[in-house]
């Protein structure tokens, strides 16, 4: 769904965000060349995935006074995610007049007919649509590996779950399968309602091939769910996907 990208940008000249130093009706991109919004792109052929970074429509740090900085960033996050529900919507062929609400528990309430799937860190926002008939359901979960902010020291792993083949590192391979089971648990939870311990969900993992690596999930109740993985370091990205009966 390569379009998906050129629709995207066209859509970026949406005013401005003056708090944020913006221009009125400035152009505004969100950086769709960043490494996990590239990767997340390959990892979903069967959706429109559009995001990146919004990096750039901060000011530098030195122009916000210190109390103000958190406001101006959820500000900048909140435009971004916006933007990138509607943008995914339209690539996708989905109703897009106004971005879905979000249900009691957090996950957002797609135009009938489509599933979706939204994750953000840091400046890096990505969603992924696609149309029901392809998916029932989707996931997808963005982490980023700083040197002391992954050490989940297996809390992620089933019992005697294998860790993924040949992590550039352990702590990795630990956020690798926190990424996987979060985006499980986005495709689960939207379908069944269940709130999925790290624990509940096992991981077996394919001899990795082309960058990305593949795993199954099984789920509780004998779901067994595809997942993907790419690690753009200090990115991870991951998908699971619930395939539709005749879908792509
Ligand atoms: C919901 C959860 C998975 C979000 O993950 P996260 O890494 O904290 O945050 P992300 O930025 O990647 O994802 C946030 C998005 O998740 C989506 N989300 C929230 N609750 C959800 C739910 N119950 N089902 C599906 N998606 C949900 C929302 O769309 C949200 O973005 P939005 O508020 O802008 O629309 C996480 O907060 C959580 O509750 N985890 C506990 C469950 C879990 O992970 N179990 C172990 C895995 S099996």
């Amino acid at each position: 769904m390569s379009w998906c990208i050129s629709l995207y940008q066209s859509r970026a000249r949406i005013g401005g965000f003056p708090s944020l130093g913006g221009e009125s009706g400035a152009v505004m991109r969100i950086d769709d060349t960043h490494p996990a919004a590239v990767s997340m792109r390959a990892l979903l052929p069967s959706a429109c995935v559009a995001g990146g970074s919004f990096a750039s429509w901060l000011p530098k740090p030195q122009a916000v006074q210190g109390v103000d900085r958190r406001r101006v960033f959820s500000e900048a996050k909140a435009a971004a995610v916006r933007r990138t529900l509607i943008a995914a919507l339209e690539g996708a062929g989905a109703p897009a007049d106004d971005v879905p609400a979000r249900s009691e528990e957090g996950h957002r309430l797609w135009p009938d007919g489509y599933v979706g799937s939204v994750t953000h860190k840091g400046t890096v926002v990505i969603v992924a649509v696609a149309p029901r008939s392809n998916l029932l359901s989707l996931g997808i979960d963005v982490e980023f590996c700083s040197d002391d902010g992954c050490q989940l020291d297996g809390l992620v792993f089933a019992e005697d779950e294998e860790a993924p083949f040949d992590p550039p590192e352990e702590n990795v391979a630990h956020l690798m399968t926190l990424a996987a089971k979060e985006a499980v648990f986005k495709a689960c939870y939207p379908l069944r309602g269940q709130r999925l311990a790290f624990k509940d969900v096992r991981l077996t993992w394919e001899r990795p091939s082309n960058g990305a690596r593949a795993a199954t999930a099984e789920v509780p109740g004998g779901l067994v769910i595809p997942v993907r993985c790419s690690v753009p370091l200090p990115w991870i990205c991951s998908s699971a996907e619930i395939i539709a009966p005749g879908g792509v």
